[in-house]
């Protein structure tokens, strides 16, 4: 993708990863919209960076999600990016009582809503780029996060397909895999021994420039490129106990 005088939706873009990309973005000359549910956060972020555009949006409620795509095909038809980034991650297991609960939440946020706003936003005449925000565990999934886990491993295959699927209307499909880094995912302080988001941001925009459609960087570039016994190994070197 060309990385200047595009108009980018990036959903979650008021934190952490994307929160990073729009600033990134906003540096290399695009417009960009960032959505999520803490207009508070928004309103922060707009305060930062005057030129970003902001939309309170809960995309776990699907008419949320028709709202918003009908709002930026009215006020923003000339949208070419979808970044699909919003994203959590519940730390619980299937004992808990609440495991039910927790899980549908993680499986709307993760799955069923950039599913569904990928099926819209491919109706837009300008749409050239979809970019979807995976993760290191969809390859080895770690048991704390069982779900989230498994989310990811969903979303990426589904993006395998969709790349193939979406060449025929000509849009580019990019896949980003970031590894482990400090943000607030999970909960306050989980993430913090992990690595800063600026610096996969750097190694982001670079492998952009060169044209390649899977984003990774440090251990997720291992994990992508490992044989399934590297997988195995991997998973049993986390999970010394079980
Ligand atoms: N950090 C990591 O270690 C890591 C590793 C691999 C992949 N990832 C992926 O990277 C993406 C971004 O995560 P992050 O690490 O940057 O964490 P983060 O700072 O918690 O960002 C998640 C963003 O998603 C938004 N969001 C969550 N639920 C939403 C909803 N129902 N509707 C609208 N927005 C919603 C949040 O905003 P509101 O709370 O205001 O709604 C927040 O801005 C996620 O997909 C995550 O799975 C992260």
């Amino acid at each position: 993708m060309n990385l200047s005088n595009n108009k980018i939706l990036i959903t979650g873009g008021a934190s952490g990863i994307g929160l990073g990309l729009a600033e990134r973005f906003i540096q290399e000359n695009n417009i960009v919209i960032i959505c999520g549910r803490r207009e508070s956060v928004l309103n922060e972020v707009k305060t930062k960076f005057p030129s970003v555009i902001t939309k309170v949006c809960d995309l776990s409620v699907e008419k949320e999600r028709i709202a918003l795509y009908e709002w930026i095909s009215e006020n923003h038809p000339d949208l070419n990016v979808l970044i699909n980034n919003a994203g959590i991650q519940k730390w619980v297991s299937v004992t808990d009582a609440d495991f039910y609960e927790s899980m549908k939440s993680e499986l709307t946020t993760n799955i069923e809503a950039p599913l569904h706003l990928t099926s819209l936003f491919i109706q837009l005449k300008s749409l050239t780029t979809v970019m979807n925000v995976t993760s290191g565990l969809a390859f080895s999934p770690f048991a704390k996060v069982p779900v989230y886990s498994a989310t990811k491993a969903f979303f990426r295959s589904f993006t395998l397909s969709l790349r193939h699927l979406l060449k025929a209307k000509n849009i580019e499909v990019i896949e980003i895999i970031p590894p482990a880094l400090n943000t607030d995912l999970g909960g306050i302080g989980l993430h913090d021994a992990h690595p800063s988001v600026s610096s996969f941001i750097e190694s982001i925009f670079e492998q952009l420039k060169e044209g390649r459609s899977e984003l990774t960087f440090g251990t997720s570039e291992t994990r992508l490129n490992a044989s399934a016994e590297d997988l195995r190994n991997h998973f049993n070197a986390m999970h010394p106990t079980m």
